[in-house]
């Protein structure tokens, strides 16, 4: 090894999101590195300052790529902490449905919603479904996404789910982001099984097994009046944990669940959607550190109201953001959207909704200080927007600003396209 980098990025007006302080209410500015450069070797981050400092004590190699970033603003890759990537089929006469009055739980106890993705998911073989989840992720990375949590949740049975852990294996092989794993066997009652004991124990029964083949790194369970209890959510998660998984759960997400409480009282990494959370549960939460993941594109197509930052603030929580991209309640892909309904629906700052974007969802997932900052040992994951003010996130909403991602040092897409790397690996 020479030693000389693989990368040096300057002249970047560089949002590093190291503040120390990351809750809700916390940081009213970002601290920004005027003139900014970082320089890369071995896909780590190896120094960032000033450019003519930076540059001054850096000595290039022949093969150092060199970016000049012409004063754009550069900002840590987006963490998305929840998603439902791994499916089979779009449900768009479902959207129409809602819009005609029909409720989000309504359509699923009548045998749609989740429903009908676990039909059409079980309909395609793996093959096709591992690359049609390739394509999602790397569409993902187009809008800034170097680290994305995937959950499984369209099996049911555990022989289904166990294919689909199997699937999202595959996915995972050389994928250029990270691909965090998320059990949800929990999703929705399977339709056929009548005995709710017998599967019950034989979904828990699974996880010791998921564990130790390594196909997961937590479990979520959907806990919601109508789909599974506090106690089926309590006695799941507690024997995820035993088996040394980490959990989590969709908690509050249409009626009040007591989902928050439950979240605090098991000391989740986190509990997400919250929209009918009670002040007391989002207290609890942050008491026992928590992270609230705020999916306000959900919030936006299902019509309901986001969670409120000034609510967030009061508990003083720390604040996620996540796609929760998924066919039935939230198509989208994009972090900046996520960024802009944060701010334009829920009241978030521009500074917190990036903060939410980075270091929440990086605490979110168990990877703070190894992801959603820009920083020296941390991961090369960083953006380049097409604008030298990081909130072009929030302003250009429902287009991209994104000009170019970089995951490990290596760059993976500019302006809303793939490398030919990356292609290469969604038609492996
Ligand atoms: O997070 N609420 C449960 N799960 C997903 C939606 C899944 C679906 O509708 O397919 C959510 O909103
Ligand atoms: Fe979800």
């Amino acid at each position: 090894m020479s030693g000389a980098p693989d990368l040096v990025v300057f002249h970047a007006r560089m949002v590093p999101c190291s503040e120390s302080e990351i809750a809700m209410g916390k940081v009213h500015e970002l601290q920004m590195i005027e003139d900014g450069a970082l320089v890369v070797a071995s896909g780590r981050i190896e120094r960032i300052g000033k450019t003519e400092e930076v540059l001054a004590q850096t000595t290039l190699g022949p093969d150092t790529v060199l970016v000049d970033a012409e004063g754009r603003a550069l900002v840590p890759g987006f963490v998305d902490p929840h998603t439902h990537a791994l499916y089979h089929g779009r449900r768009i006469p479902e959207m129409q449905l809602r819009q005609e009055g029909k409720g989000y739980l309504e359509i699923l106890d009548a045998g749609g919603g989740i429903q009908e993705t676990v039909r059409q998911t079980a309909a395609v073989d793996d093959e096709n479904l591992a690359r049609e989840t390739r394509r999602r992720i790397a569409e993902t990375a187009t809008y800034g996404t170097t680290t994305v949590e995937v959950k499984t949740g369209y099996g049911l049975t555990p022989e289904r789910e166990m294919r689909l852990l199997r699937v999202l294996a595959q996915v995972r092989r050389h994928a250029p982001v990270e691909i965090y794993r998320t059990f949800l066997g929990l999703h929705a009652w399977p339709l056929g099984v009548e005995n709710r004991e017998d599967h019950l124990l034989a979904m828990d029964g699974m996880l010791a097994d998921v564990k130790k083949r390594d196909l997961a790194d937590a479990v979520d369970v959907f806990c919601e009046q109508g789909v599974f209890s506090p106690a089926d959510t309590r006695r799941h998660l507690e024997a995820a944990r035993a088996a040394g998984l980490a959990v989590r759960l969709h908690a509050d997400e249409l009626r009040p669940s007591d989902g928050a409480e439950l979240a605090a009282e098991l000391g989740a990494l986190c509990a997400d959607h919250l929209l009918a959370a009670t002040d007391q549960g989002l207290n609890a939460m942050a008491e026992n550190s928590v992270v609230a993941v705020n999916l306000p594109g959900t919030a936006f197509f299902l019509h309901e109201q986001a969670l409120p930052a000034a609510r967030q603030r009061a508990a003083g929580v720390v604040a996620a953001l996540a796609t929760d991209h998924n066919p039935g309640s939230s198509p989208t892909f994009s972090m900046p959207m996520t960024m802009a309904l944060a701010m334009h629906r829920a009241g978030f700052t521009p500074a917190e909704a990036l903060l939410a974007a980075t270091r929440g969802a990086a605490l979110a997932l168990g990877l703070e200080g190894s992801r959603g900052q820009v920083a020296p040992g941390l991961r090369a994951d960083f953006v380049l927007l097409d604008d030298p003010d990081y909130r072009v996130l929030m302003y250009s909403f429902g287009m991209n600003p994104v000009q170019a991602v970089y995951a490990a040092g290596r760059l993976v897409a500019r302006s809303g396209r793939v490398t030919e790397e990356v292609q290469a690996w969604i038609d492996s």
